[in-house]
């Protein structure tokens, strides 16, 4: 006998660095709240700094499964996560799919789930850059088309979903990643050592590792560069596909060895919570950095190296500028924020830290329909 969909758990799916982050304060109100989930990491991350590193600091229990999934390729990675999560889902019952964002992972786990029958609820749909060069840009569209349940983190996020006539409920409920800021800055602030490792007093934070900037020679050099001349010196947690770039193309030694840049490993949450508090603009062209920007506890300007953003708020908001990608545009958008005066806004435009909270009222009410 089959069991009744409102007891089926949730199987909550991640495979990368940030679906961890914003998984964690789900996870966490799924416990309390008493929601039945098992708790899968696909692999895509896999170095420990990338991926278990995340599960400990977060203290999130360990996944119930866990896949290998090593892969040449970006297409046999999202083909070896869908086969692995079809044979999970021929095995262990799910009510659910619980995915979050817009990696190879998330497409591969709903599509996985839609040709086993299992709802697919997305978390942060509705995201739109409208630059198709992008690969998240195709697994958030396909993804968003999947869903049964759409989580939309702002109502220009729901605008994109209705636009596109998706078939799933959307529900507005904000980004749970204001939640995670909240949830781990203090903690952070207590536990963190990183600032006795950085050399600088003032100094930006950037990040780099979109596939569309660091496979390309000419954008990976404009970043190094500008890092490398940049006005306020750059504190740099180095991304392994940036790394791996550079060390193909021999300019890893020029940037460790640049008395302006400091480069790191990729760092845990709390330390890099601790620099986005204490630095002076951040430089990035992550999605999630982005958005922990605008954070009242961390507030701080964000120059997107990128042509694009899929989260327009922040720019409307004034914490973020998107600034192109080329040596001369960074420099200048940099000498431009230091001076700048600008008082930013005290409230997020990604809610106020309790999305994660009504995302598991919503799936709780929405599970129980189904009885
Ligand atoms: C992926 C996501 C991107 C997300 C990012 C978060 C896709 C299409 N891209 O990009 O949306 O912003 O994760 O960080 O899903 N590598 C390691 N160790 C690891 C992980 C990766 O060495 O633990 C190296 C490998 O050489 C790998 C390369 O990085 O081939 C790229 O990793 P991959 O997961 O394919 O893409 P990301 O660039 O991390
Ligand atoms: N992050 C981290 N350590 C780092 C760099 C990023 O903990 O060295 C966190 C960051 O705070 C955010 C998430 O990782 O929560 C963003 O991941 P990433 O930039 O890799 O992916 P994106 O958000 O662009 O998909």
């Amino acid at each position: 006998m089959s069991v009744p969909f409102a007891l089926k758990p949730v199987m909550v799916v991640v495979g990368t660095r940030p679906e961890i982050v914003k998984m964690a304060p789900i996870i966490r109100a799924f416990k309390k709240h008493e929601v039945p989930f098992s708790f899968v990491h696909c692999g895509q991350h896999y170095d420990y700094n990338m991926s278990q590193q995340f599960i400990e600091e977060l203290e999130l229990p360990a996944p119930d499964y866990g896949f290998k999934v090593k892969a040449a390729s970006a297409g046999l990675q999202t083909a070896r996560i869908m086969a692995l999560m079809d044979r999970l889902l021929a095995k262990v019952v799910a009510g659910l799919v619980l995915v979050e964002g817009d990696t190879n992972t998330v497409l591969a786990a709903a599509l996985a789930a839609n040709r086993r029958g299992v709802a697919v609820g997305h978390v942060e749909a509705g995201l739109r850059s409208f630059d198709l060069r992008m690969p998240e840009e195709h697994n958030r569209r396909l993804t968003d088309h999947l869903s049964a349940l759409l989580f939309a983190p702002t109502e220009r996020a729901k605008a994109n979903l209705e636009r596109e006539s998706v078939w799933g409920k959307i529900y507005v409920t904000g980004n749970t990643v204001i939640d995670a800021v909240a949830q781990h800055l203090p903690i952070a602030e207590r536990k963190s050592k990183i600032l006795s490792q950085i050399r600088f007093e003032r100094f930006a934070l950037a990040t780099a590792h979109r596939a569309e900037n660091v496979d390309n020679l000419a954008v990976l050099k404009n970043f190094v560069r500008a890092f490398m001349e940049s006005p306020v010196p750059v504190v740099y947690p180095m991304h392994p596909r940036t790394r791996k770039r550079l060390r193909q193309n021999g300019l890893l030694a020029e940037v460790m060895q640049c008395g302006n840049v400091q480069v790191l490993p990729p760092l845990g949450y709390l330390d890099f919570l601790v620099l986005m508090r204490r630095c002076e603009l951040i430089v990035t062209d992550s999605g999630g950095v982005q958005e922990e920007a605008t954070s009242p506890l961390i507030r701080k300007p964000v120059l997107v190296i990128r042509l694009s953003t899929e989260r327009p708020e922040a720019v409307e908001a004034r914490f973020a500028k998107v600034v192109g990608t080329g040596k001369h545009q960074i420099l200048t958008a940099i000498t431009a924020a230091l001076e700048s005066k600008k008082q930013l806004p005290e409230k997020s435009p990604f809610g106020d830290g309790n999305a994660s909270e009504k995302i598991v009222e919503i799936i709780k009410k929405e599970l129980r329909r189904y009885i």
